[in-house]
């Protein structure tokens, strides 16, 4: 197995923050997952393509980073089943599946990360998350050292949530994910942006216009380091919706099926004022406030720092409790040598 020392995460991490670990392991294959020992994996971090990582700490943990490749496909009459394996990178894959002619991702193109995080946090946007496609996910069960495979309704899978999120974190790896797209392709087209095709609509258009809408306002993390959505969209109850909608009758909401109400933790945001503020090198993107962009910071602490502020400005205007979806490692810490 590769296995690298003194190893510079900078590159590994979509904030560019500077983290050094001790050791990096690839395992590229089963065997070589296998030969992780317990002690190891009781002592790792496992990054994908760190597009939802934020290393806090100069000196950062252990870290696997899986290394296996390669996408299978085949068909049934009414359906392809495609298996992917977890360091794919996601819209390199997004894209194959279009221009074979297999629909149904287009909607989540541009996507930063790997096939194997896609399930963690479950993906979504403009209307379509990974979960509608996800058929079978294998995951390499570290303390019984072999694969174990969850259908769909085993991962649990809920907004930015599952069980590889929760119960199973840490404890394993995403090896491959299996997809099933029905060959009756049906368009996702009524999130505001996509719904003025009208009947010429297709996968390579809606993805081609997916891919402007988020370059349009969600900055690039080779140009402006970033982790897309810094916090997750808050629910709330009705009731609560409700009182809150008698003062902010232009606040925009998703209705959730068991009576909930989803709101834009973007708008929130930027009721506060906040949207293009800055702070040590980092800040609140201007045209999308639920991005945090690291400009000049080579202290993940700093952007700790700032989410924090944002969190509890919106709790003091709104009283409501921003999630984060990024995930904080090595927090709380003492802080950074400047
Ligand atoms: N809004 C503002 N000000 C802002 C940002 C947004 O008023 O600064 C308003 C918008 O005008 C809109 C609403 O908030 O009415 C929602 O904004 P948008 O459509 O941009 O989506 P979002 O809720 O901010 C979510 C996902 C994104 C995904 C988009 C599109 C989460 C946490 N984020 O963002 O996912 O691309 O919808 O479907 O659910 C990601 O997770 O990294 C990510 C980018």
């Amino acid at each position: 197995m590769k296995i690298r020392t003194k190893f510079s995460l900078q590159a590994c991490n979509s904030f560019n923050i500077p983290a050094i670990t001790a050791e990096i392991l690839f395992p590229a294959s089963l065997s070589e997952l296998s030969e992780l020992s317990d002690e190891k994996v009781s002592q790792s971090y496992i990054l994908g393509e760190g597009t939802n990582t934020l290393f806090c700490q100069p000196d950062a943990p252990i870290i696997i980073k899986p290394n296996l490749m390669g996408i299978e496909v085949t068909e049934t009459e009414k359906s392809f089943h495609v298996s992917a394996a977890c360091a794919e990178n996601w819209h390199e894959f997004v894209k194959f599946c279009i221009s074979s002619g297999i629909y149904g991702l287009e909607n989540l193109a541009l996507i930063p990360g790997s096939v194997g995080a896609a399930p963690v946090q479950n993906i979504g946007a403009y209307g379509v998350e990974v979960s509608d496609f996800i058929e079978r996910v294998s995951w390499y069960d570290f303390s019984k050292h072999k694969l174990v495979e969850f259908s769909q309704a085993e991962c649990q899978f809920g907004y930015r949530n599952s069980l590889f999120k929760q119960t199973l974190s840490g404890k394993g790896i995403i090896t491959h994910v299996h997809f099933k797209f029905p060959k009756l392709w049906q368009p996702v087209a009524s999130y505001q942006g996509l719904n003025d095709m009208g009947l010429a609509v297709t996968p390579s258009k809606i993805m081609a216009k997916v891919i402007e809408l988020r370059q349009s306002k969600l900055p690039d993390p080779k140009h402006l380091p970033n982790a897309g959505s810094f916090f997750k969209n808050p629910v709330i109850s009705r009731q609560t919706f409700k009182t809150m909608q008698q003062q902010y009758d232009t606040m925009p909401f998703y209705q959730q099926q068991n009576g909930d109400i989803k709101l834009a933790a973007g708008w929130l945001i930027e009721q506060t004022g906040l949207k293009g503020f800055r702070l040590k090198g980092v800040g609140v993107h201007e045209k999308q406030a639920l991005v945090i962009v690291n400009y000049a910071s080579n202290c993940g602490l700093d952007i700790v720092e700032l989410s924090q502020l944002i969190q509890s400005k919106v709790m003091e205007k709104f009283g409501i409790n921003l999630e984060p979806e990024v995930r904080f490692i090595g927090y709380p810490s003492v802080g950074c040598e400047s």
